[in-house]
């Protein structure tokens, strides 16, 4: 764990709500990490070791990405490289601004490593969030790492009318990111898992390609999906996908499973309503990640998410078939030096396996 983070911010953290304690972090980070000089110390405290890897056709300087949920209104943009990540994902993003849903929704459980949130895609809305966005561009604050824009499903827009709120989202967006990733997944918005079911998949992808054609673009849209499906309906839902043009998956978003409590405070909180992140995942993660590449993945990369917290976790998601990868839960407990650890850890795997470069132990474990 980082000095700065395990002295200062842990300890802070620790007596104050989970949503509060993100919040100011978030807010402290768009503050403080937003100029050159500021970047260029941190950057120097997080240092991450290059592990290039080739994807969507972009360099990305090692694989691990910052995950969607904590940068939902795309405020500190600028401070994700700083801290170490090698591309970044803001939002979730609906066509509408939102509230989300009643404070208290985000809970720790330190001794599972886990998080459980319900937070409802509380965001200023794409058009809002468009702004933020123009600016940052305009003032030269855009980073030099790939930027993934998240879209959800307004809350108030039924299945039905999904897919064009997903294709207004993604086209107010659309000069504002390099890769999209459609969430459908979320466990917190009343009817949205549904949308992982062949027709409805392919309507909302086919929404989005229809208007990125019309943009004359080239670039990425990724699904992202639940860890809570059966592999039936995964793989036909990844099928219908894929023929409808989708570019990638990202395996997975927070499931509403739980694992058995480990005490009477981890009881309190697992009995808690919302999707789970964190070390409890991982394993059900990678299930998902395994089938899917053994399905799709000789013709679509796969991003890996949940759990990923050391060298070994992320090992695990990389020869498992994932190409990228994200977190989350990971910052919370250990602070932005995961990062760079995450990314030693899977650098040193690969020479004591006598890999040359990264790509190669893609999926290795699968074969
Ligand atoms: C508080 C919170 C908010 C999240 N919001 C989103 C979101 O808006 N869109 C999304 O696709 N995933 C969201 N996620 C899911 C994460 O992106 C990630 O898929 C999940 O946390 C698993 O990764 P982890 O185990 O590293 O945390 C959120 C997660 C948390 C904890």
């Amino acid at each position: 764990m980082g000095l700065p983070y395990r002295l200062v911010v842990r300890p802070a953290m620790r007596f104050i709500d989970s949503e509060r304690a993100h919040g100011l972090s978030v807010r402290a980070l768009s503050t403080f990490v937003e100029n050159r000089g500021a970047q260029k110390l941190v950057s120097s405290i997080y240092r991450t070791p290059s592990l290039p890897i080739t994807v969507f056709g972009r360099l990305f300087r090692h694989p691990l990405g910052l995950a969607a949920g904590f940068d939902k209104s795309a405020k500190a943009l600028g401070a994700w490289p700083a801290l170490g990540f090698s591309w970044l994902e803001y939002g979730g993003v609906t066509r509408f601004p939102q509230e989300g849903n009643p404070k208290p929704r985000m809970f720790r459980s330190d001794t599972d490593s886990a998080l459980i949130n319900r937070m409802g895609f509380n965001n200023p809305g794409a058009q809002s969030i468009r702004e933020t966005l123009t600016a940052r561009r305009t003032a030269g604050r855009w980073p030099h790492t790939p930027v993934a824009a998240n879209i959800g499903r307004s809350k108030t827009v039924d299945n039905a009318r999904a897919p064009a709120d997903y294709a207004e989202t993604f086209n107010l967006l659309y000069d504002h990111a390099d890769i999209f990733v459609l969430n459908v997944s979320s466990p917190n918005t009343p009817g949205l898992r549904e949308l992982q079911e062949d027709s409805h998949i392919r309507d909302v992808v086919r929404a989005c390609t229809a208007i990125r054609e019309r943009r004359s673009g080239l670039k990425p849209i990724l699904l992202k999906f639940s860890p809570d499906l059966e592999p039936d309906v995964l793989l036909s839902c990844a099928g219908a996908a894929l023929s409808a043009g989708i570019d990638g998956f990202v395996a997975t978003n927070t499931t509403i499973g739980r694992p058995p409590p480990s005490n009477t405070r981890s009881r309190r909180i697992l009995a808690e309503q919302g999707g789970l992140s964190g070390r409890p995942l991982h394993s059900k993660s990678i299930e998902m990640i395994g089938e899917l590449y053994d399905a799709v993945g000789d013709k679509v990369p796969i991003v890996g998410c949940g759990g990923i917290e050391s060298g070994e976790t992320a090992w695990n998601a990389i020869t498992n078939g994932a190409s990228l990868l994200q977190l989350y839960s990971a910052m919370v407990f250990q602070g932005p030096s995961v990062v760079g650890r995450a990314t030693r850890g899977i650098k040193k795997r690969l020479a004591a396996d006598g890999f040359t470069d990264l790509q190669e132990a893609v999926g290795y474990s699968r074969t």
